[in-house]
């Protein structure tokens, strides 16, 4: 075993206070204390429970707030607030409700899952990650906090940072793919694009990193299924996410559904205070997943009264919809079961993020109806949805460069997601107002009027199967086209007939992925495979738009079609934003941040993978017998991590190194020369991998730990380096400690996680 060079221990706490910005000075924090105990004293012990209620939400009929019963559990102090209520005066009234009616006239919380922006919609979070863009990430953020504030919204149920290298699991549409380090990254640029420097503004609204933890390594990618996994895995891949929003000051943590180490996340103590608390140094509060605590008893653990309990005492401060604590705390204190320390804990903590967020100063801070009508789905909002949308779609295949088309002639546009503005946003999109957004043909129409003529046909439904269909339908929306297969397919090839290039819009419904959308089979349904091989036997150039909110399998149409574009959802303004991309007037520079499986059951396959004791010869795609590899499949997946390509070209030199020891003195800066090739000019995310070559335990092929995004003019270069740091080199130990070994590493630079060239060096003790 190598010595230790570096350790930060553990159980040191080492994070900033994360009200560090916001209570400034001593004094204030002070202040709040004495604000918050005199406020206590003066509680009962209902009143206190109630501030540990997350009531569901309601269709509130405005002006008649108080029939509801929300209205009235706000009157009665029965709620520490409420969420996914659109509308700031439904909101006010609310509000209004509890500083007027209720005994101490305490405030509420309220909170939307604003997962990807409030009307002006970003494309889903994966997708946004595809831009490896941090200062856009950051403003996608910044821009929903903003209008979510004028919606009355002070609380997003968002960045949801669950690393997921598992595509069947349809909840990796919410998050940011398969790496810790760039996760983390991601979610550092969310929190701080919510939350701001502080509270001050009426437009920065508080985060709550979800799910803690684990959530996106569920097994078989079954929503809400089993996780279990070494604490090797736990603290090296699937914590640094949530550690990171933590430290960027995230105000609240929300607990996964999911058990770990066999226990509940809502009531698991090692996780919730150990963890969270004593080694990250969290002091915000901790909300439970929707109706997590009254899910403990279907796992098979305790009923209600006791899971509430163990909830509580594990860290859980508010109960989002179990009604666990509202019902059972109260007779639980009776039989000593808690403390009044352990509810007088958690009431503190909610208490104290609605003073930060100058609720009691200003309840209605957040609720300025003026506001509402001029700060939502603004030009200059709207703008950068339709920027982000275009820099995360990914070029996967452009063979002759087929892509962009030109504006000029006929351009069929072919499919079930042609024409349906409905599933532009994308999953998770609670305050869309579809009814303002372009569906994909009308983005083509306005792109092309004046130049070129556009005309379309569904094609085919998403799926055959009505029932699959209708388990994909967008809420409240019917996408199903009642006639039969060959109807639509016939009328398609007609209106193709005439047409000089086919652009084909298939794949994935919005309500594909997302909660509670698992799949098992990750490529084109059948009926859609059918439509396109039709459309490509007519000869014409095809172009194939991939809507997916997951990595799909492309290995057919990988094979088989020029141009693949992969689009995800893109948003509210991904119509345009789709035809920006084609029609080249944005040159696409969206790199994968999850792996494209070759095949389902490749599944997990991610870049970051484990040598194993018999690696095969990768350079050799045939089976070799007694090496780990399938006989039926390559290791390797279709499309790599980092990987996406551009209307340019870009070359890479070798992989420079300034020195090869680093420590002691030392210093090793990595550099690569990039130049751009081609004709136009383009944005090359150029990435930095490292790879220690020997641990204590066994260490990944490759992490990556820095990219730069550089946009060069044709025949220009670029050197562009990377200074290596010792912290770059750390990882957690059989033992849990964060250390760098000295010994020999590899950094390796490249366009993707597969195309690298490298070179060694060496850290001193
Ligand atoms: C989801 C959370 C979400 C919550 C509130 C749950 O079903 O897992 O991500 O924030 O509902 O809507």
């Amino acid at each position: 075993m190598k010595n230790i060079a570096i350790v930060s221990a553990l159980m040191i706490a080492s994070a900033p206070t994360v009200w560090a910005s916001v209570l400034s000075t001593d004094a204030e924090r002070q202040r709040m204390d004495a604000f918050i105990s005199d406020l206590m004293e003066r509680m009962t012990l209902d009143e206190k429970i109630g501030q540990l209620n997350l009531l569901p939400s309601e269709d509130i009929v405005t002006g008649n707030a108080i029939k509801s019963n929300i209205g009235a559990a706000v009157a009665a102090g029965s709620a520490g607030g409420t969420f996914n209520i659109k509308g700031a005066s439904k909101i006010r009234e609310l509000q209004r409700i509890a500083v007027e009616k209720s005994r101490l006239g305490i405030p509420l919380l309220i909170g939307m899952d604003v997962i990807h922006g409030y009307e002006t919609i970003f494309p889903i979070p994966l997708g946004l990650s595809c831009t490896w863009d941090l200062p856009g990430i950051e403003e996608s953020a910044r821009i929903a906090a903003s209008e979510m504030s004028a919606g009355g919204i002070c609380w997003t149920f968002s960045p949801m940072v669950d690393i997921c290298r598992d595509p069947r699991w349809g909840r990796m549409a919410e998050g940011s793919g398969e790496d810790p380090w760039l996760g983390s990254r991601i979610a550092e640029a969310m929190v701080r694009g919510y939350q701001g420097e502080n509270f001050t503004r009426p437009d920065n609204v508080m985060a709550c990193v979800k799910h803690f933890a684990l959530y996106g390594a569920s097994e078989a990618g079954r929503d809400y299924n089993t996780v279990d996994m070494s604490r090797g895995r736990m603290y090296n891949v699937y914590f640094p996410p949530y550690r990171a929003a933590v430290e960027a000051g995230a105000g609240s943590v929300m607990s996964s559904f999911n058990l770990v180490d066999g226990v509940p996340a809502t009531e698991n103590r090692w996780l919730l205070d150990d963890v969270l608390r004593r080694q990250w140094n969290f002091d915000g509060f901790v909300v439970t997943d929707y109706g997590s605590i009254g899910q403990v008893a279907v796992h098979g653990l305790e009923d209600l009264p006791e899971a509430s309990v163990r909830a509580l005492k594990a860290g859980t401060d508010m109960d989002m919809c179990s009604f666990g604590f509202i019902g059972t705390l109260k007779s639980s204190l009776e039989k000593g079961e808690v403390s009044m320390v352990d509810i007088d804990r958690a009431v503190r903590r909610i208490l104290e993020a609605k003073w930060k967020l100058g609720l009691f100063e200003n309840p209605y801070k957040y609720n300025d109806v003026a506001r509402e009508a001029t700060d939502i789905y603004t030009e200059a909002n709207r703008a950068a949805a339709r920027r982000l949308a275009a820099e995360s779609m990914v070029l996967l295949r452009n063979e002759g460069n087929l892509l962009p088309l030109a504006k000029k002639g006929t351009v069929a546009l072919i499919g079930p997601l042609a024409n349906s503005a409905a599933n532009m946003p994308g999953t998770w999109s609670v305050a869309a107002d579809r009814s303002k957004y372009k569906s994909l043909l009308q983005g083509f129409q306005d792109a092309l009027r004046g130049k070129a003529k556009v005309v379309w046909a569904k094609g085919s439904n998403i799926y055959e199967d009505p029932a699959l269909e209708a388990a994909v339908g967008v809420f409240g929306h019917d996408m199903r086209d009642p006639r039969s297969e060959k109807e639509l397919l016939d009328e398609a090839l007609r209106v193709a007939a005439d047409a000089d290039v086919i652009v084909a819009a298939l794949g994935e419904a919005a309500e594909s992925s997302g909660e509670s959308a698992s799949k098992t089979d990750l490529s084109l349904p059948a009926t859609q495979r059918r439509l396109l091989e039709a459309l490509l036997a007519t000869g014409k150039p095809v172009v194939m738009l991939n809507f997916a909110g997951r990595p799909t399998v492309l290995e057919w149409e990988s094979r088989n079609v020029p141009a693949i574009l992969n689009v995800w959802f893109p948003g509210s303004e991904g119509a345009d934003a789709v035809a920006d991309v084609v029609f080249g007037d944005v040159n696409p520079s969206g790199r994968l941040t999850a792996s494209m499986p070759w095949s389902v059951g490749q599944i997990p396959v991610y870049y970051s993978y484990f040598n194993t004791g018999n690696p095969k010869n990768e350079a050799d795609p045939s089976f070799q017998k007694f090496k780990s590899n399938f006989i039926d499949a390559p290791n390797q997946p279709l499309y790599p991590f980092g990987y996406g390509l551009s209307y340019t070209d870009f070359s890479y030199g070798d992989v420079a190194l300034s020195g090869d020891t680093l420590g002691d003195g030392g210093k090793v800066t990595a550099s690569v020369k990039v130049t751009n090739t081609g004709s136009r000019a383009g944005t090359e995310t150029v990435q930095f991998y490292i790879r220690d070559l020997r641990g204590s335990v066994a260490r990944p092929v490759k992490e990556l730990r820095h990219f730069e995004r550089v946009s060069l003019q044709p025949g220009e270069s670029r050197t562009v380096e990377y200074r290596i740091s010792p912290d770059d080199l750390m990882f957690y130990d059989y033992d849990l400690r964060h250390v760098a070994e000295p010994g020999d590493f590899e950094v390796m630079a490249g366009p993707d996680s597969q195309r690298t060239s490298s070179a060694k060096f060496t850290l001193r003790k």
